[in-house]
């Protein structure tokens, strides 16, 4: 039987109108396009395609731009190569037809025929509830922010055995991390390169100028401050990187047996957004001034002069909350501001500082425990400690991007997200 026959008996087809008929029984036909009518709009710029309870509209431009007919999309490797230098940016349709029951295709006023699956356009709706659950599902996970109160509650633990072999438990700790800021892995053996291992899983380890991990131990003559047994201020670390390291895995191996050492963790996104509704001013100077970073010194002999310039809230520009950068010590004495704006500034960071440690949850990781921190967004820090001739305080720790970790996660969401797009 010639299938073109069949279609012809489930589609309506008058050359600019294409519409899914009932008559199931001819032909398989999902369910969710039945009933389902496209044409090109009235003024010629879009398709206009009406589901049951709703309308889609898909710019004829973006459609062509998107064509994914073998000259204009590669498929192995998924890009786009239509020659833009001849595009057509007034593009008009000839005609639309029903290419069999899931497909559209469109020919061209240029003699091009594009095909679209009902499923691909649906999935890029320029509709508003389409384009969040893209955004905040597949694009990056919505973030939860947490008082010092609720911290216990979003402070995930997973078995080090379970994220080592098992990809489900993989990516829920993932999640888990990108919408709270914060998840603990326990019993991780005592071993110095499980940061690494555990980073591996992931993707690779972000390096910096302290090399590819660090110890945290109270050392002399040290060239960094968290290498001393002093209590260390709430902080994000390496803000004077312009590409700052998006999160620190931090693996505790020997932990101080006395009172010293526990650490400090403060979502800085719950504490902006309350200086954004209680303190506007202080928000807005935190949040438009240039503060400059440093790092200046020698790892293993080598010179490092890292500065970077960027407020401590850093804004994008729908005026959401992208990075927060904090670092007493590592805040340059050089600012490079307007002199007037000088103390409006520092009475913001008091007011910052303040909050940021009315909201820090205390706690103390044990040997065993991998702490994993969104150092884009949440600051930590630690009590003093006092190490003994038996029990020296000793930490490993390395850093990833949020690159790697989101691409991961799209990866691993293909087969374990509860709903996927
Ligand atoms: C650091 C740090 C925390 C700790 O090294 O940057 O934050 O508990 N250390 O020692
Ligand atoms: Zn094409
Ligand atoms: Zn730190």
């Amino acid at each position: 039987m010639n299938v073109s026959r069949f279609i012809r008996v489930l589609t309506q087809i008058n050359n600019n109108e294409v519409i899914l008929s009932r008559k199931r029984n001819l032909f398989k036909i999902n369910r969710r396009w039945i009933g389902i009518q496209a044409k090109v709009s009235d003024d010629n710029e879009c398709l206009e395609v009406k589901y049951q309870k709703r309308t889609d509209k898909f710019p004829l431009i973006w459609l062509r731009d998107n064509c994914t007919c073998e000259n204009c999309f590669h498929k192995s490797s998924q890009s786009r190569i239509i020659n833009w230098k001849d595009f057509d940016i007034n593009i008009k349709v000839n005609s639309v037809e029903a290419k069999d029951e899931s497909n559209i295709e469109i020919n061209w006023n240029d003699n091009h025929k594009s095909v679209y699956s009902w499923d691909w356009l649906e999935k890029r709706s320029f509709s508003e509830a389409a384009q969040v659950k893209y955004l905040n599902d597949l694009y990056i996970p919505t973030k939860k922010l947490w008082s010092k109160n609720e911290f216990f509650d979003v402070l995930k633990s997973y078995e080090h055995k379970d994220i080592v072999n098992e990809d489900e438990a993989l990516y829920n700790w993932l999640k888990d991390l990108a919408i709270y800021g914060v998840t603990l892995i326990r019993n991780a053996f005592e071993n110095e390169k499980e940061c690494q291992k555990i980073s591996e899983r992931v993707a690779f380890v972000k390096k910096t100028h302290y090399g590819e991990s660090f110890h945290v131990v109270a050392k002399e003559g040290t060239n960094n401050v968290a290498y001393l047994s002093n209590p260390l201020q709430l902080h994000t670390d390496l803000p004077y990187y312009h590409y700052q390291p998006g999160v620190i895995l931090l693996h505790c191996i020997v932990q101080n047996k006395g009172k010293g050492g526990g650490n400090l963790l403060t979502d800085a996104f719950y504490v902006a957004e309350k200086l954004r509704n209680e303190n506007k001013d202080a928000f807005n100077v935190l949040s438009s001034m240039d503060v400059n970073w440093l790092d200046v010194g020698e790892e293993d002999a080598v010179p490092f002069h890292k500065i970077h310039r960027e407020p401590m809230i850093v804004l994008d520009r729908h005026g959401n909350i992208r990075t927060i950068r904090h670092s007493i010590p590592q805040r340059d004495s050089y600012f490079t501001v307007n002199i007037e704006d000088v103390k409006p500034w520092y009475k913001a960071l008091k007011v910052f500082v303040d909050e940021i440690y009315s909201n820090a949850a205390h706690f103390k990781t044990q040997p065993g425990d991998i702490l994993a921190v969104d150092n884009t967004r949440l600051v930590h820090g630690r009590l003093g400690y006092q190490d003994t001739k038996d029990v020296k305080r000793f930490l490993v720790g390395n850093y990833l991007d949020w690159d790697e970790i989101h691409s991961k996660l799209r990866v691993l969401r293909k087969r374990f997200a509860k709903s996927s797009p």
